[in-house]
């Protein structure tokens, strides 16, 4: 199937059909991903907590992005890709964040790139982006690289002051030029407002069920990552236990001789070619 644009992303909109949008950080599960149909994938920097075994998404590099973003398109040629923006590759300016986004795309072979964050500060860096013919998406509601000021990961948005704040930052994105939305942790009620006032796709996580489309951590909804589970994830199967139990199963049968199985995981030779192998040792004192 031919890689969406976000000509096929408003057409989906406009028809009532969800967007599916799914995170990879490698070339085997990117493969998968697209061989399941999704419409976009996330190279998100939380490929430092699921990969990468860091415990923020802040010390992941942009060269970490870069490197994954590459891996993800080399097992996905046809899919959207949307890959992360890490912290400090476009808070400092306008054009550190143009630069950025421009490595993300030129060396990451990325189709667009996603940055964290409202205000005039962020509005300003998705016009920049934007300007500079980079598809950029904008994320609100939590934030993990702002994880600090939000006082952990928590939902945003559960008061109704909160709440009106979010859906004028989702306004003040989609103006300053930014192609789609995605929208983290907030009630379903600001999600819906968010989604029924805007005019670019918006996509959720934890935001409910009347977003355009839905995102998850692939790692979350296979019960790769065990560490911890948002409450808005669903899983659809339980990895972490089959390749667990695979690994055991393996160790169990080393220990117990009963892997490799002499014939069965074993290279043949002929039996003359043997007897002369052990004498050829045995002469030469081998
Ligand atoms: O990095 C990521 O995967 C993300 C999601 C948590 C929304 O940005």
């Amino acid at each position: 199937m031919a890689k969406k644009t976000i000509h096929d992303f408003h057409k989906m909109v406009a028809e009532g059909e969800k967007i599916t949008y799914l995170t990879a950080y490698d070339y085997l599960t990117a493969k998968m991903v697209e061989k399941a149909g999704m419409d976009m994938i996330l190279v998100g920097d939380s490929l430092g907590m699921v990969e990468l075994g860091y415990e923020t998404t802040l010390p992941v590099t942009l060269e970490d992005m870069i490197r994954h973003c590459q891996a993800v398109r080399r097992g996905a040629p046809n899919t959207f890709i949307v890959g992360d923006m890490t912290y400090m590759s476009y808070q400092v300016s306008d054009e550190q964040a143009v630069e950025s986004a421009g490595r993300m795309i030129k060396e990451g072979w990325c189709d667009a790139v996603k940055l964290e964050g409202g205000g005039e500060r962020m509005a300003s860096r998705i016009k920049a982006i934007n300007e500079s013919g980079i598809l950029v998406m904008g994320h609100i509601g939590l934030t993990p690289q702002s994880m600090g000021q939000q006082g952990g990961y928590k939902a945003q948005g559960r008061n109704s002051q909160a709440a009106v704040n979010i859906v004028k930052e989702a306004k003040r994105l989609e103006e300053a030029g930014a192609f789609s939305i995605l929208v983290e942790a907030v009630p379903s009620a600001v999600g819906k407002a968010i989604t029924d006032r805007a005019n670019i796709p918006i996509l959720g996580i934890g935001a409910g069920p009347y977003t355009h489309g839905q995102l998850l951590i692939f790692a979350d909804m296979i019960g790769l990552f065990d560490n911890f589970t948002p409450k808005f994830v669903r899983q659809y199967a339980n990895v972490n236990e089959i390749i667990t139990n695979a690994f055991k199963q393996y160790y169990q049968e080393v220990k117990e001789n009963k892997f490799p199985i002499d014939g069965e995981h074993t290279y043949k030779m002929k039996e003359e070619e043997v007897n002369e192998f052990l004498d050829l040792l045995e002469k030469q004192g081998i």
